[in-house]
């Protein structure tokens, strides 16, 4: 090319390069720009490349007109570069910016059917004058079982298969288990308040179960406690129909079978008329027309002895049930498994 021709290509190509220039507004853009006209291989790279094969002449003439497209591009690049920079940031920072006045739908939960069952069994009997008492789940050897009247050489140990905590020292207090029934309230209550006494205690206890659809090793109890003067088993039978005709609401009655709880004299076994059938017979009750409920009894005396209450001033009835058969009996859940898991289609229908 002649010196003419290379100027002249010069400044067409600034003419190519102004024009593009003035329409870029993304990196990408500025990208392709570079190695159009300010890269080693460009036209005008290129260029400046073969100067040094130009005469002395040529080179000042198109050196000059080199330097005037370089002071011209590089510093309006450089610049654009930054401009470009700072909104390409800008918009990363506006992308990732968190609106904390956002409002998003909120999930309510609803309760639980065993809290749903014990919220009804405590309305009831607080209506009836009983207190709701509480006890620790992590209990002494003492309070679930020596109290009760169950020593260590009893048999009956055996049929609540016991998670111990510790079992180092001879002396039952200083002994811990995960409590196996609720019955513990009943000693910790008389002792702290004497009597008379009227309460029920809902809580956790623990069993060293297989676990299967009816049983699990962790499940509720509501305890019942009545220590007054004159008390029979007949008050017991009117306060357990009472509750079960209010929870059930229709009238249910119960029966008494002997049975048999070392901290009570005499025990039952209390079923009640199935609530389903009317006591007609049907699949839950087994065509008995009766449920098998709870254990119950008259406070044995050496319960109250250890409890320093006067066994012959006063007497009372103890009860333990199972909420959580409770539960699964009034909304008809077949499976205790599920009252633990976390599955919200079978929570959400309570
Ligand atoms: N604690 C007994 C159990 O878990 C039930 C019970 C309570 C029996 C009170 C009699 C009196 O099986």
């Amino acid at each position: 090319m002649t010196e003419i021709n290379i100027l002249s290509r010069l400044k067409a190509l600034s003419t190519q390069a102004r024009e593009i220039f003035s329409t870029i507004n993304t990196q990408e853009q500025l990208a392709d720009f570079e190695i159009q006209f300010l890269s080693k291989k460009s036209e005008i790279g290129q260029i400046s490349k073969n100067l040094k094969t130009c005469s002395p002449e040529e080179k000042r003439e198109i050196g000059q007109a080199l330097a005037g497209f370089r002071s011209e591009f590089v510093e309006a690049f450089a610049e654009k570069k930054e401009i470009l920079e700072a909104a390409a940031l800008n918009e990363k920072l506006r992308e990732e910016k968190i609106d904390v006045t956002q409002q998003f739908p909120v999930k309510h939960g609803s309760m639980h059917p065993i809290s749903h069952v014990q919220r009804q069994v405590e309305q009831i009997f607080t209506s009836m004058g009983f207190e709701i008492a509480d006890g620790p789940e992590i209990e002494s050897e003492w309070h679930n079982f020596d109290a009760l009247n169950i020593p260590a050489s009893h048999p009956a140990r055996d049929m609540q298969d016991t998670f111990w905590i510790s079992k180092k020292s001879e002396n039952p207090d200083e002994n811990f288990v995960l409590r196996t029934q609720t019955s513990d309230v009943q000693i910790r209550k008389m002792r702290e308040h004497g009597a008379p006494i009227r309460l029920i205690a809902p809580g956790r206890v623990f069993r060293n179960e297989d676990v299967d659809a009816t049983h699990d090793a962790v499940f509720y109890q509501v305890e019942g406690l009545l220590i007054d003067k004159n008390i029979s088993l007949a008050h017991l039978k009117g306060t357990i129909e009472t509750m079960l005709s209010q929870l059930f609401e229709r009238e249910t009655t119960v029966r008494l079978r002997p049975g048999y709880f070392p901290f009570v004299e005499p025990g039952f076994e209390v079923d009640f008329s199935c609530a389903l059938c009317g006591g007609q017979g049907c699949k839950t009750c087994k065509n008995t027309g009766w449920i098998e409920f709870m254990g119950a009894g008259m406070v044995h005396p050496n319960v109250l002895k250890n409890c320093d209450i006067d066994s012959t001033e006063f007497s009372g009835f103890a009860f333990g049930f199972g909420l959580t058969r409770l539960a699964m009996m009034k909304y008809g859940i077949g499976d205790i498994r599920l009252l633990s898991s976390p599955k919200i289609e079978f929570l959400s229908q309570f």
